[in-house]
């Protein structure tokens, strides 16, 4: 991808109704629970960012066609539980969600595999899947510090009981996927509650998987079935609209279609709390995921914190809500947020970073930043630091900034959104 860069200006209101593409999270984990149902699985509204294009071409490297019919849906051709052996490394580009979850598949597969990624993702931490998959019996070598490459040498795996020390929903996912592969009951705790879409696919493909509170168990040779599913609108997209709709009194969005599923929309409850008004209708199940429409008017509101396991709900969020904190009326306090420094940027230090380009004041701690309210920016040279979420998040405080904003390295947005510049337009009134 080449660097491009996107001159964001200022906007009057944010007014209008949309959708947001396919959530990326359930693409993900449908594609590859596809790929172990034997046979044919169809999604409608696949997500179509690079992500999820990375994992459909490890997919395919495992032996398993894909392609886009007539109405642009995604078919996978399942194999069932044994795949093919890959013939080339499995290239997980910039996505922790492909290399974390397809770890734990191609660690029960009877051959070995690589997994490669791009400079960012070969920063980030695997030693979180590492050592446990490596627990259930597979032979792992990564490179210094436990990052990508990794080599997997897949085996009859054995349930283990797992308490990861950080709440990831990749790892509980991933742990998951092994698990339906290895004799015995798999057991994740987690420490604090993450999004469920790992469990809930499992249902959907027909596997039985146990909960209670941060414990879910899976026992392994279950045998799935092929899936025809719509996938719901992404809300961690449809958070930059959302924020930026709360940031200008007048306005009044509407965006239909989109997951409501309770362990991913925290962010309208903060919203809310910020001074928001947000309706809900049209709301649906859709093999398990609840999805629906939502309108936001906004309204001024007091100082918001976010700590514990409200953090760890709003994780994709923070980028974007601290984008704007400056804007809301009281402020921002986040806190318990050091994950965000693992992710495709170290996202604490490049939030802090851009919101100073624009002259705005805040304070970072070690883990979360401090901003007051009502604050006036400026518009300024922001970098994505090749982070489609930062790219995201700062196009939408450009709108409220006085004078033009620059987000160089812009094209990142293609990661999850690549639509995204063209959906903001058709909504924002200058
Ligand atoms: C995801 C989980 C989160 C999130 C990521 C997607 C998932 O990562 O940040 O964008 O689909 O399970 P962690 O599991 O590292 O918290």
């Amino acid at each position: 991808m080449g660097e491009s860069s996107v001159t964001v200006r200022p906007a009057r209101n944010i007014l209008g109704s949309m959708r947001v593409p396919g959530d990326k999270s359930i693409s993900h984990r449908y594609a590859m629970l596809a790929a172990l149902a034997k046979g044919r699985s169809r999604f409608q509204n696949f997500s179509p960012g690079a992500d999820c294009a990375s994992t459909l071409g490890c997919v395919r490297a495992l032996g398993c066609a894909t392609e886009r019919d007539e109405q642009d849906a995604v078919i996978v051709e399942g194999l069932g539980p044994q795949l093919q052996a890959p013939n080339q490394p499995l290239e997980c580009g910039n996505s922790g969600s492909t290399m974390r979850m397809l770890a734990g598949i191609v660690a029960g597969q009877t051959f070995s595999s690589e997994m490669i990624g791009d400079e960012s993702l070969s920063r980030r931490p695997m030693k979180r899947i590492i050592e446990p998959l490596s627990r259930m019996g597979a032979q792992i070598q990564a490179a210094d510090g436990g990052c990508a490459p990794l080599r997997i040498r897949g085996g009859t795996l054995q349930g283990i009981e797992y308490h990861p020390p950080v709440a990831s929903a990749q790892v509980k996912t991933s742990l998951l996927f092994a698990g339906l592969l290895a004799e015995g009951k798999t057991t994740v705790e987690e420490p604090s509650r993450t999004r469920d879409h790992g469990e809930l696919a499992l249902r959907a493909f027909g596997a039985t998987v146990d909960r209670s509170r941060n414990t879910v168990s899976i026992a392994g040779g279950q045998e799935l079935h092929p899936l025809e599913a719509y996938i719901p609108g992404d809300i961690s997209s449809a958070a930059f609209f959302l924020c930026a709709a709360a940031i200008f009194p007048q306005s009044n969005l509407v965006i239909d279609g989109v997951l409501l599923n309770p362990t991913r929309s925290a962010l309208l409850d903060v919203l809310s709390a910020m001074g928001s008004r947000i309706s809900m209708v049209r709301v649906e199940e859709q093999h398990g995921e609840l999805m629906g429409t939502i309108a936001l008017v906004p309204g001024p509101g007091p100082a918001i914190t976010i700590e514990g396991a409200l953090t760890t709900l709003l994780i994709d969020e923070l980028p974007v809500l601290a984008a704007v904190a400056p804007f809301t009326a009281g402020g921002l306090e986040v806190r318990d947020a050091g994950e965000l420094r693992v992710k495709e940027s170290d996202r604490l230090s490049a939030v802090t970073h851009n919101l100073r380009a624009m002259g705005a004041q805040v304070e970072q701690t070690a883990d979360g930043w401090r901003m007051p309210g009502d604050q006036k920016l400026h518009g300024a040279d922001i970098q994505s630091f090749g982070d489609h979420r930062i790219a995201m998040a700062f196009a939408i405080a450009a709108l409220r900034a006085e004078g033009e904003t620059c987000v160089h390295g812009a094209e990142c947005v293609a990661i999850s959104y690549p639509g995204f510049f063209a959906d903001l337009e058709r909504v924002v009134e200058r």
